[in-house]
């Protein structure tokens, strides 16, 4: 497997956090889907981003994106206010529901958003597929493809163009455990060349594998920080109690003064 490395940023943004969000709210008619998020990633790190179901995780990646006009708030990746077509081809985004078209064969698809995003050297888009396993199925039908095959396919197309920053909306759902390590691996040498990773999941086991955490729920930020520091804040050593000490749902005390404000906040 061959590491590819981000693209360059230009001078000007290159000392902006990768992600950042201010005050960024999206309503859905009564429904405050992300309710006031405030966010400064630096580059170069894994960002995990936790909660349940309807939590506000894809809301706010597709803010992120530029792919939905905000309610109020601002939204910026390396620098530059989203949406921006221009900073898109810095952008990988691997959709929750398979983005893939099911008519196109492997093949065609990841030429498809490749070309969408200015990729056009074939000897990447092949190391792309080989990554996920899916080289030797170039001339398959999307749609004859496992559930699993969709998800490698989506994760080639998002990073067939050496995005700086990658947003990978739960990216492992319906992999085999195998080839989850590989994703894995292959997140943690994308961040070591300066990539930014930004991906979200509703269940707790790839936690750990993050730099960093977003415990999310019901639109709101819980609580930020490295796993270990997130579980020492919540005196605990299990992540899920730690998740239900920061949303206020777990019966114990909480640890220190400080986390329990977190947790009403
Ligand atoms: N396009 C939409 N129209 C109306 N409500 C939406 C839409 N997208 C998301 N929501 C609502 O916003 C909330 C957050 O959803 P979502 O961002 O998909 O959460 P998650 O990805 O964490 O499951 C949910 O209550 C969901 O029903
Ligand atoms: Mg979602």
């Amino acid at each position: 497997m061959t590491v590819a490395s981000p693209s360059p940023t230009t001078s000007a943004t290159t000392a902006a956090p990768a992600v950042e969000a201010v005050a960024l709210r999206k309503a859905y008619g009564p429904i405050n889907a992300v309710d006031g998020i405030d966010l400064s990633l630096p580059a170069g790190r894994i960002y995990g981003m936790l909660g349940p179901n309807g939590s506000g995780k894809t809301t706010l990646i597709r803010l992120l994106t530029g792919l939905v006009s905000a309610t109020s708030g601002e939204a910026r990746v390396m620098g530059v206010e989203m949406p921006s077509r221009t900073n898109l081809a810095r952008i990988g985004y691997m959709t929750q529901a398979d983005g893939i078209y099911p008519e196109l064969s492997v093949w065609e698809n990841l030429s498809f958003f490749a070309a969408l995003y200015g990729q056009r050297d074939r000897a990447e888009m092949i190391r792309a597929l080989e990554l996920v396993e899916l080289d030797g199925r170039l001339g398959t039908p999307a749609h004859q493809l496992s559930g699993g095959m969709r998800r490698r396919l989506s994760m080639a197309c998002a990073l067939a163009h050496h995005p700086a920053v990658l947003f990978l909306d739960e990216p492992t759902v319906g992999v085999d455990p195998a080839v989850r390590v590989q994703f894995w691996d292959h997140f943690h040498r994308l961040a070591a060349a300066g990539a930014t990773l930004l991906v979200s999941s509703h269940v707790m086991d790839e936690a750990d594998r993050c730099d960093e955490l977003l415990f999310m729920r019901e639109g709101h930020v819980l609580a930020q920080g490295t796993p270990a520091d997130l579980r020492a804040r919540a005196g605990t050593d299990n992540l899920e109690s730690a998740f239900l000490h920061f949303a206020g749902l777990s019966a114990s005390p909480p640890a220190t003064a400080g986390s329990s404000q977190e947790a009403a906040r």
